[in-house]
């Protein structure tokens, strides 16, 4: 149960009513899929295990997971109208390698063992923009090195935003002493975007009308 705490924090957890359908995978698809926490055993059952967080409705993770079957995807959201869009897909195409953490991401990264999640994406976070929300952004130097933490030696970290005030902040926070040094950084504009093969395009990318920055961030080895 999403508790009111999350409401007051991040607003409504939920935009319109369920239809049926949905109501009905909720109540019975989503026990199965989703976890209360990281279980280590993930590790050894999958070939690599990665992260989204914020999946919306759950297109990107959708796409990974039916193209690495052995892989496994786990997607942290607490909307549940997105949730029940990614149980949708999962119960029409049969999916078995995804797993859901209904929930605020940053709860389950501290418990996420060192090096050992291959990918991490965090694609079109809310922007808040306004200097006085700025703490409310996800990306913070202490859950960059939360992820830092988490992900394999050779991992990497995918951040998306067609908000030009976010994508400076990514590099503010990337250049803080306790981030800087920590990833090797690539980015990417509309022109160069990476295929879609690699990097599947999620909802929010697909509606919006701005120019998008695409981070891949890959984990420079610990020193
Ligand atoms: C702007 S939407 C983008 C959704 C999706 N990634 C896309 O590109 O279509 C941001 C999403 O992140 C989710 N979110 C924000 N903070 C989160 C957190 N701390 N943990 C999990 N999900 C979060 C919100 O509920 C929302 O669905």
């Amino acid at each position: 149960m999403i508790s009111n705490n999350i409401e007051k924090l991040y607003g409504r957890v939920k935009s319109r009513a369920l239809t049926n359908r949905q109501a009905e995978l909720y109540k019975s698809l989503l026990p199965g899929v989703s976890i209360a926490s990281f279980d280590s055993s993930f590790l050894s059952r999958y070939v690599g295990v990665s992260f989204e967080i914020g999946f919306g409705s759950g297109e990107h993770l959708f796409q990974l997971a039916i193209s690495s079957p052995n892989k496994l995807f786990i997607g942290c959201e607490f909307f549940i109208n997105g949730i029940t869009s990614l149980l949708s897909k999962i119960d029409e195409e049969k999916i078995e390698n995804i797993k859901i953490f209904q929930g605020d991401a940053r709860k389950l990264i501290p418990e996420i063992p060192n090096s050992t999640i291959e990918n991490v994406f965090l694609l079109f976070p809310d922007p808040w923009p306004k200097r006085k929300h700025i703490y409310r952004r996800f990306v913070q130097e202490r859950t960059i090195l939360g992820i830092y933490k988490m992900l394999r030696d050779d991992g990497f970290l995918k951040i998306a935003t067609d908000c030009p005030t976010y994508a400076q902040w990514v590099n503010t926070v990337l250049a803080t002493p306790s981030c800087d040094k920590k990833f090797a950084i690539e980015t990417f504009d509309l022109s160069s975007r990476p295929d879609e093969s690699v990097w599947p395009k999620t909802r929010y990318e697909r509606k919006s009308i701005e120019n998008c920055t695409f981070f891949s961030l890959k984990k420079l080895r610990s020193l």
